[in-house]
């Protein structure tokens, strides 16, 4: 169940990359460029935008605990980036898990699923488990997936894809977490599987009390799960609303765009916007607005004055000229 319960707190969220050109030239990447977000107990939140945006930056932000380049991270109350030891970061890091885009690529092909469940359990010093305790545990999260306790004397590749992303589910799941982190979690699998795949996700999240991040570039994916969504752009937040508010009282030209470009959520929408040109390199990006060079309403203001995230209705907030009544 929803809350306003905040359970995740970032503030003032910085990850850069330093980078070197073709030529040897250092740089900048800002793949995460000063985002605040609460997110509630319970809740799905999501993230869309284009590929490169920095979605997975800012999911992985909540694992890579201190290693952000600046601002807070508060899970459930606790200042994780204020943490020192190594153990102080694996004690809490079995609270947010992460969900992968390709279960294969997390699944080692020589384990078989049983070591490879059984994993979780061994990092997080749970070795006095008996070997009669781990195999209850590891059924008990296989019938959890919707899968028969048998598949644990198999080995990933005798898996579908579907059944590959049950098994990163189940590990993610096996030290009860209180976040998942879902990075573009059915992206990879045939169309037909999706949907069983994020109603899984949605049972185990009414069973469990499990809030989630959504990440996904596909805004009819997260139309359909979340309760909010960010829409990111080049390192920013851009828009974010209750997801009701995102699609009917679209603000920012970029969502409008994207909105136009999911078949099965467009529709009904009149205002069609259509994207021209690519993403701007993120390690180059257009000062000001960094969309006003696709912007098909960008004026001259947008070219040198970066446009703040502000509230312009309750709890709807924009990135963009257009909404700001003050100028
Ligand atoms: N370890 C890294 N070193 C340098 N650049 C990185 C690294 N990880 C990600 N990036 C860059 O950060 C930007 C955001 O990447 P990412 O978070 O993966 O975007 P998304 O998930 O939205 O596709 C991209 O330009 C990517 O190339
Ligand atoms: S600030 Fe200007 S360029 Fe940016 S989205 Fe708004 S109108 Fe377009
Ligand atoms: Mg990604």
């Amino acid at each position: 169940m929803m809350t306003k319960e905040p359970i995740i707190e970032m503030a003032h969220v910085k990850k850069y990359f330093d980078i070197r050109d073709s030529k040897g030239k250092k740089g900048t990447l800002k793949a995460v460029d000063d985002i605040s977000i609460t997110i509630h107990k319970g809740e799905t939140f999501g993230i869309v935008g284009e590929s490169g945006c920095g979605k997975s930056t800012l999911g992985k932000t909540l694992l890579n605990l201190g290693a952000i380049t600046d601002g807070t991270i508060l899970i459930d109350g606790q200042n994780v980036t204020a943490f020192k030891t190594q153990k102080e970061k694996i004690a809490f890091c079995s609270k947010v898990q992460l969900v992968f885009q390709d279960p294969s690529a997390c699944l080692n092909p020589r384990n078989k699923i049983k070591d490879i469940l059984a994993e979780p359990f061994k990092i997080h010093h749970k070795k006095e488990m008996s070997k009669k305790a781990m195999e209850a545990e590891i059924d008990r999260l296989l019938t959890m997936v919707g899968l028969a306790p048998e598949y644990k004397q198999r080995y990933p590749h005798e898996m579908s894809g579907g059944q590959k992303q049950r098994i990163g589910i189940a590990r993610a799941l096996a030290l009860n977490p209180d976040v998942i982190i879902c990075d573009e979690p059915v992206s990879a699998l045939d169309v037909s599987i999706q949907a069983q795949v994020i109603n899984l996700l949605v049972d185990l999240q009414e069973k469990m009390n499990l809030t989630y991040l959504f990440i996904s570039h596909d805004l009819g994916v997260v139309y359909h799960l979340c309760d909010r969504i960010a829409v990111m752009y080049l390192g920013n937040i851009v828009e974010l609303a209750d997801k009701e508010a995102l699609y009917h009282d679209t603000l920012h030209p970029y969502t409008k765009a994207l909105i136009s470009a999911a078949p099965t959520i467009a529709e009904e929408k009149t205002e069609r916007i259509v994207l021209t040109g690519d993403v701007p390199s993120p390690a180059n990006p257009p000062k000001g607005c960094k969309f006003h060079t696709r912007c098909p309403f960008a004026m001259e203001i947008c070219q040198r004055k970066v446009p703040e995230l502000m509230e312009v209705s309750d709890n709807h907030l924009v990135a963009c000229h257009l909404c700001n009544k003050e100028e």
